[in-house]
């Protein structure tokens, strides 16, 4: 496979997707025509979800209404397989902190071990978003707190019928 690309993935779980995840989202449409959003039916980490895979899925495509640059794929299996299947050799990844360093780095080596074309790159979320993540998201809405800053609205509202 030809390692230039025009289109990248951007993997996750997504549960739900957050601000931070939306302005990486942006990020990528500056740099590549087409950002296929990859959304793993189950995830490395061991994580109690809050919405399906499915629903997961339609809350990314009602985010990002009316950009056709964007496509929401759903996947199970190995990564690096939906890479070789889309064609795009290049999948990009939010870093917020060092904290999340080590895992991306490992998941960069570890894909890039299993498929030597699959470059990994990794783009910094606007600084409001460094310490935002999923985990912290459903864990403040399920103890009442507002994450209305958070997420998008049309998240917000299913957020609000599912907890
Ligand atoms: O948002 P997350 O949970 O940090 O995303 C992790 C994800 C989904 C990108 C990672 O778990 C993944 O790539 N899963 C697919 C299975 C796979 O390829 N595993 C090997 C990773 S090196």
């Amino acid at each position: 496979m030809n390692t230039t690309s025009k289109s990248v993935i951007y993997p996750g779980s997504f549960d739900p997707i957050t601000k931070g995840h939306e302005n990486v989202i942006e990020r990528s449409l500056d740099l590549f025509e087409k950002v296929f959003v990859a959304v793993a039916k189950a995830s490395s980490h061991d994580k109690k979800g809050l919405f399906s895979p499915e629903e997961r899925v339609d809350l990314i495509r009602e985010c990002f209404s009316g950009q056709e640059r964007v496509q929401v794929v759903l996947f199970d299996g190995l990564l690096v397989d939906l890479a070789m299947e889309l064609h795009t050799p290049v999948i990009i990844r939010g870093l917020r902190a060092v904290s999340d360093f080590e895992y991306e780095f490992q998941m960069a080596q570890m894909n890039h071990q299993l498929r030597t074309e699959i470059e990994t790159i990794f783009l910094a979320p606007d600084q409001k978003y460094s310490f935002l993540s999923s985990t912290l998201v459903r864990e403040v809405a399920a103890l009442g707190g507002d994450v209305s800053d958070f997420v998008s609205p049309s998240v917000l509202k299913k957020m609000s019928k599912n907890l």
